[in-house]
């Protein structure tokens, strides 16, 4: 430990009145104290939103923000060690949430966090958080920074926005939290959502939602997945199978060996499907999403 840290723990030892003497309640020494010792760390905090805890009388921590986190800290201040203060690396991921988690519960951004897969697999707010970081801001916004976030952990997923049809992630034209919310969502693989419980990617494709007078069936059963990787894909259309009869007749075919997700209607016969002219079943079903006029997609 170095010499004047020791000696100025010792001041401190011997005036535990002075610090008391601010104004605080018992046991806390106030931020002007962590200061003295932590001054890179004070100096970078009061550029970060939680700077409001220590200036603002509404908060309930004025003049004493780092204790918020850190636990009533004169102890420590007095006899300065790595095991008298709470430091939040230290804590069980959930105990660490929890701890954010007095003050943000009730923000709509933070719905089902604790039931989200992050919370579920010890991945604390701290993991995407930085809260004394001096090179990267306490919330992360732009898109290309909030990808290089999330790929260090989902390099699988990076991986599947390199294939030749995709969304244009890669070039920074939008980011994952487009379609997920890291904080966990009423839908599965946290997805984002669009007015009530719809799909986030209505958000930017808002004509595939109707409402349709004649929807196709698969689009609110299975969703967009069904037919498409929305992370890309090796198809044109981002979609699932390399030919769109593939796609088709995954759902549409009488073969009883077909791998069939959800029976859909045959066919009528006048469909040859040996023929190339029936092949390209999108030629004649343009509104494969749904239509406004037509049952059978025709129009
Ligand atoms: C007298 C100097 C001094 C003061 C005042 C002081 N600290 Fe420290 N603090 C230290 C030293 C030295 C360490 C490193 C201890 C070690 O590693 O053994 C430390 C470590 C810490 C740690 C890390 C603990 C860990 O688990 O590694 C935190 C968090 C911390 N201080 C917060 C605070 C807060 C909050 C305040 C104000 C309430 C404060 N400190 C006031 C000297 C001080
Ligand atoms: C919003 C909660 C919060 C507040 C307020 C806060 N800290 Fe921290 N502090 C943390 C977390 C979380 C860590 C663990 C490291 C990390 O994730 O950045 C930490 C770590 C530390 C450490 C350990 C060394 C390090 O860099 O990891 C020190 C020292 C420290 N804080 C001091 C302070 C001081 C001084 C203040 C007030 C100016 C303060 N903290 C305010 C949450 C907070
Ligand atoms: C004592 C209450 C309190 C605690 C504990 C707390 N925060 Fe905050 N946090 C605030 C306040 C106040 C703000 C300022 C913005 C606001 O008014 O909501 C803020 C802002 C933030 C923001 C920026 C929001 C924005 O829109 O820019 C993030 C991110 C954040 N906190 C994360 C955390 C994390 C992570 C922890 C746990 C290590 C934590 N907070 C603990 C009170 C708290
Ligand atoms: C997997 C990474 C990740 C985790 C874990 C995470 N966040 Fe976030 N958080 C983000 C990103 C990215 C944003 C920016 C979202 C945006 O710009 O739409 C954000 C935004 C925020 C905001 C600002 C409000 C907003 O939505 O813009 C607050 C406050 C916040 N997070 C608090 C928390 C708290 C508290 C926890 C833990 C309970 C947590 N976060 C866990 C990545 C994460
Ligand atoms: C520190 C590592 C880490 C970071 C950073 C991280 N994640 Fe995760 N994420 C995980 C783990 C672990 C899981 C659970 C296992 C899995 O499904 O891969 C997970 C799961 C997920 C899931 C699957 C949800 C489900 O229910 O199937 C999504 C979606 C996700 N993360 C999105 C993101 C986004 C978006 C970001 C960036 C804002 C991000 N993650 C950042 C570690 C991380
Ligand atoms: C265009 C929208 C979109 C974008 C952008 C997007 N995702 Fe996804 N992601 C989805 C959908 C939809 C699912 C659910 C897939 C399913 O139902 O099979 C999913 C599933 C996941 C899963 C869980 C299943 C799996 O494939 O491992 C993870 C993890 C994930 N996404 C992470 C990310 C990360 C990290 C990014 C950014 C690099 C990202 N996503 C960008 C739409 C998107
Ligand atoms: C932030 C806006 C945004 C969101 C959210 C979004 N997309 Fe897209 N999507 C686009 C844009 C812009 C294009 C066309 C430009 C391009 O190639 O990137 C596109 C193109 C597509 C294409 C056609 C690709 C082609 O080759 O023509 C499909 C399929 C698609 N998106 C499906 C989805 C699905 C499924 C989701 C939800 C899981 C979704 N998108 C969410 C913006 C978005
Ligand atoms: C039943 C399968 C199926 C489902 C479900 C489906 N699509 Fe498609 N989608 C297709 C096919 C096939 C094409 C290619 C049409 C063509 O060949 O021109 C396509 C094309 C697209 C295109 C690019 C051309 C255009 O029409 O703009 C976008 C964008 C798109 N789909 C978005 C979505 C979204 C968003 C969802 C979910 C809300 C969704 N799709 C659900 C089959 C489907
Ligand atoms: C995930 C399964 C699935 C996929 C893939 C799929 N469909 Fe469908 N489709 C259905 C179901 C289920 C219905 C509703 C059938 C019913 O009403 O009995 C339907 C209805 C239809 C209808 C209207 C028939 C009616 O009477 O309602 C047409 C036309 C159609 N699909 C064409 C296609 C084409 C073309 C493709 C390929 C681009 C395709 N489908 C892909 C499941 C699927
Ligand atoms: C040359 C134009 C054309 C092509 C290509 C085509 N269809 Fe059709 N399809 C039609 C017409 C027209 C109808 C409506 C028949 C009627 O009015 O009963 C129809 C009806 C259907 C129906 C509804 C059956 C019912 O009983 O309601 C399904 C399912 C279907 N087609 C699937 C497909 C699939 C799968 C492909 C690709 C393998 C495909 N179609 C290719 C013209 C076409």
């Amino acid at each position: 430990m170095r010499w004047h840290v020791v000696v100025l723990g010792l001041f401190l030892a011997a005036a535990p009145r002075w610090v008391a003497a601010q104004g605080l309640p018992q046991g806390y020494a106030g931020a002007d104290t962590c200061k003295i010792c932590h001054e890179d760390i004070y100096n970078t905090f009061t550029k970060t939103p939680h700077d409001v805890l220590q200036t603002s009388a509404k908060r309930g921590w004025q003049g004493r923000a780092c204790e918020a986190c850190h636990g009533p800290g004169q102890m420590h201040a007095e006899g300065p060690a790595a095991d008298n203060i709470r430091n939040p690396a230290k804590l069980k991921p959930s105990a660490a949430d929890q701890l954010c988690l007095t003050c943000h519960l009730n923000e709509p951004t933070q719905a089902g966090h604790l039931e989200s897969s992050h919370a579920r697999n010890q991945i604390a707010c701290t993991a995407c958080h930085k809260v004394h970081s001096s090179d990267q801001p306490l919330v992360v916004r732009q898109a290309d920074a909030i990808v290089n976030q999330c790929r260090t952990c989902h390099l699988n997923v990076w991986a599947q926005f390199q294939r030749p049809f995709h969304h244009k992630l890669p070039e920074g034209a939008m980011s994952c939290v487009d379609c997920h919310n890291p904080h966990g969502s009423t839908r599965p693989a946290m997805q984002q959502t669009f007015a009530a419980n719809d799909p986030g990617c209505f958000k930017c494709h808002g004509d595939k939602r109707g409402p349709f007078a004649f929807e196709h069936a698969p689009m609110r059963f299975q969703g967009c997945t069904a037919c498409h990787e929305p992370h890309g894909s090796a198809n044109p259309r981002m979609l699932t199978r390399a030919e769109v009869r593939f796609v088709c007749l995954e759902c549409h075919a009488n073969l009883p060996s077909s791998p069939v997700k959800v029976a859909g209607v045959v066919p009528p016969s006048f469909h040859d499907l040996r023929s190339p002219v029936f092949q390209n079943c999108t030629v004649c079903h343009q509104k494969i999403h749904g239509s406004y006029v037509d049952r059978n997609l025709l129009k």
